[in-house]
């Protein structure tokens, strides 16, 4: 019952196997996590770790097989058993109320009533203040959630499953949406909790941070375990092969393409500007170039691809497509010019949840699906299998909600979907969030075949590994300005660019 030092994991999980009606996800999956632990879970998008996770959770019943925890057999069928049971999860998307405060979403369903059955604020705000001081964390238990970034949304759910007294913490891509030194004070805080015997489950793709802080690793393929053990014993090389099922050669090195000096201009923004962080950025992109857009969060990279694609109204500068003044009055106006964008926040503007993966595919082409004035369901299942072959969509059936599919996946559909309108100009705000290391490198062969067409590509990333790959030329935007722009070839290394985006080089 216990590891060969004689230790008894926090949680055993022995045989599990899940089933969706007919869809197998995962077959006969065995994980022990131990306390004070980091325990990587890693795998293809749709592999089924969050899936996994949910079970513990009690979001999704058990199909077959067991769970114990700290050497117990338990039954978890709702959230309410795994809460009982130790087990704390910090969602892929968030399960804050914004509206309310910090302290009163952390004592959200717990709230403690003083006389005349009264929500007690001063003692949710006191326990509030407890959490955060353990964790070293400086956040006012007062503040509203919807006001604070995203960074803190995330300290904000740790500390509501803290509260509950979780021994078991589960992170599904904590990182996602964190700036680089962020990343630090969470990686921080993760040590912190295993010091205290907390064992965290850490889902991530990104390798170096697996690196970084897992003790050991499990890799999911298919919905079975591919890999589990040491983290130091094994190679970044044994990991991605237990990732993908195959070495993966030169993945995210840059390479040069043939590119046309005199190539038209297609994109040329000049001193934007904008209501709430833009200053004054200006970007070109010719035909043929991928231009990336680095900075540190909040240094204008979203709100300029905002302005650019028609969503938000600039307030000063100039835009123009092809040498044409423009001022989009809406994306669809920006879309019928030529210009179309992958959004950073594919639930909110990306995708129709409970639309089809089909549909939400093929929605802005509709007229290549179209025999006159109808949409032609032959068509459409032809464009679908396309787009689903291109991308690698892993979906069980197309023309199921696209909600079904996971995370990694539906990020796969908006960027599918976008780039086969075939715009001019192609936006993309942290396109591969998310996405598994073997898609990611799919998806910026796609983005330099699309740009060797003749089309012009602005790609945000916080990636540097990423940007430094796919990116012609970088402009590094800092409090709402353009700061610098270097040509692909005068960026030394990955560390002279992070200095230049944090301001601390010339
Ligand atoms: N409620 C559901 N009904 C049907 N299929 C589902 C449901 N939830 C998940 N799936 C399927 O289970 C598979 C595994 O999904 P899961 O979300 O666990 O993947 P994942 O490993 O977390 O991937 P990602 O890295 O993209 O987040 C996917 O193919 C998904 O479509
Ligand atoms: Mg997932």
């Amino acid at each position: 019952m216990s590891e060969p030092d004689g230790r008894v994991p926090a949680v055993r999980m022995r045989g599990v196997v899940k089933d969706f009606g007919p869809v197998k996800v995962l077959r006969s999956v065995d994980l022990d996590v131990h306390a004070g632990e980091v325990h990587a879970l890693a795998g293809e998008n749709g592999a089924g770790k969050s899936t996994l996770m949910k079970v513990l959770q009690g979001v999704h019943p058990i199909t077959a097989g067991t769970i114990e925890v700290g050497g117990e057999p338990v039954t978890i069928r709702s959230t309410a058993d795994a809460e009982r049971a130790g087990i704390g999860m910090v969602f892929q998307e968030f399960s804050l109320v914004p509206s309310m405060s910090v302290a009163q979403n952390i004592s959200l369903g717990r709230e403690r009533r003083g006389r005349l059955g009264l929500v007690d604020d001063r003692a949710a705000e006191a326990e509030a203040r407890r959490i955060f001081a353990d964790l070293g964390v400086d956040l006012d238990p007062r503040r509203e959630v919807g006001r604070l970034s995203t960074a803190y949304w995330q300290l904000v759910e740790i500390a509501k499953a803290l509260a509950k007294d979780a021994r078991v913490l589960v992170m599904d891509e904590p990182t996602a949406s964190l700036a680089k030194h962020e990343l630090e004070n969470l990686f921080g805080l993760v040590e912190r909790l295993t010091a205290r015997g907390i064992a965290v489950v850490y889902i991530s793709h990104r390798m170096d941070e697996i690196r970084r802080i897992a003790d050991r690793i499990t890799v999911l393929r298919d919905g079975s375990v591919s890999l589990s053990d040491r983290v130091d014993v094994l190679t970044p090389a044994d990991i991605v092969e237990a990732i993908i099922g195959r070495r993966l050669a030169g993945d995210l090195v840059y390479r040069e393409r043939p590119r046309d000096p005199d190539a038209p201009v297609l994109l040329e923004a000049t001193g934007i500007a904008s209501a709430d962080v833009l200053e004054s950025v200006s970007v070109t992109v010719r035909a043929g170039e991928v231009v990336g857009l680095a900075g540190l969060m909040g240094s204008g990279r979203t709100e300029f691809a905002r302005v650019v694609s028609g969503i938000d109204a600039p307030t000063g500068g100039e835009l123009c497509l092809a040498g044409e003044p423009v001022a989009f009055r809406s994306s669809a106006a920006a879309q019928r010019a030529g210009v179309a964008l992958v959004p950073e926040d594919r639930r909110e503007q990306g995708l129709v949840l409970e639309h089809s993966v089909s549909d939400n595919l093929v929605l802005p082409v509709l007229d290549r699906v179209s025999a006159g004035p109808f949409v032609s369901p032959a068509r459409t299942r032809e464009l679908t299998e396309q787009l689903v072959g291109r991308y690698s969509i892993k979906a069980a059936d197309p023309f199921a909600p696209v909600k079904l599919l996971s995370g990694g996946n539906q990020q796969k559909v908006v960027v599918a979907k976008w780039m086969s309108t075939e715009p001019r100009v192609l936006v993309m705000d942290e396109p591969t969030a998310g996405v598994d290391i073997g898609t990611k490198t799919e998806i910026l062969e796609l983005v330099r075949d699309f740009a060797t067409r003749g089309g012009g590509v602005v790609f945000i990333s916080s990636e540097l590994p990423e940007l430094l790959a796919v990116a012609d030329r970088i402009v590094v935007l800092r409090g709402g300005r353009t700061h610098r722009v270097l040509e692909r070839h005068e960026v030394r290394s990955e560390e002279q660019l992070q200095l230049i985006i944090q301001g601390e080089a010339a």
